[in-house]
């Protein structure tokens, strides 16, 4: 049964959210990290993201300018360093430092890879779109990597204030066929 809310009521009810961290590199050599929780897939094949990222975020403005970032997907053990990447802006600081996270080069975007993700997805832009007051990304996906540790779980926001926590598969996913 279902009754009626208001939408802020309702909102909340959305969680678990998937969060990923947007790297970015921009012209002085340094490395950037974003947290996002806006996004999705947008395109099967070839496979797009859609990152939802506000015009006043730095990773914005180093997307615009570079064309290229890379989506990690963090692991259960990256919560302080997303929160970090989501609380203060890049431009005038050298986050991915401040939080300690290991990078390693990427194959085709001049962004980093994060070391310790469960995965990375190095991207190009597609496309801009603005259907409301956020603009969202589309990234193709270039090449992918993923993390050696199949057991590594990701990383999730689970509840308003930014809550987070690791998520696993309940149990084995059995279809019908
Ligand atoms: C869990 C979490 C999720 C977030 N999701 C988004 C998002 O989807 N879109 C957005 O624009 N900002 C989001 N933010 C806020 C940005 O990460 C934040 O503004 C960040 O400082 C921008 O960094 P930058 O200016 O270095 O690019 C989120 C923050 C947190 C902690």
């Amino acid at each position: 049964m279902q009754r009626q809310e208001t939408i802020a009521a309702a909102l909340p009810r959305k969680y678990p959210e998937q969060v990923v961290l947007v790297v970015t590199r921009g012209g002085d050599g340094r490395g950037n990290i974003m947290a996002v929780g806006w996004t999705g897939i947008a395109s099967g094949d070839p496979l797009m993201f859609m990152l939802g990222i506000d015009e006043g975020a730095y990773t914005y403005e180093l997307i615009r300018a570079t064309r290229t970032f890379v989506v990690a997907f963090p692991s259960d053990q990256m919560g302080a360093a997303v929160l970090h990447a989501g609380a203060v802006h890049g431009r005038n600081r050298d986050k991915l430092a401040e939080t300690g996270l290991a990078t390693a080069p990427a194959l085709r975007v001049a962004a980093p890879l994060l070391s310790d993700a469960v995965a990375n997805f190095e991207c190009e832009l597609a496309d801009i779109f603005q259907p409301g007051d956020c603009p969202l990304i589309f990234g193709r996906v270039l090449v992918a990597h993923v993390n050696t540790d199949p057991a590594l779980q990701r990383l999730y926001t689970v509840g308003p204030g930014h809550a987070m926590a690791g998520v696993r598969v309940a149990g084995p996913i059995k279809t019908s066929q």
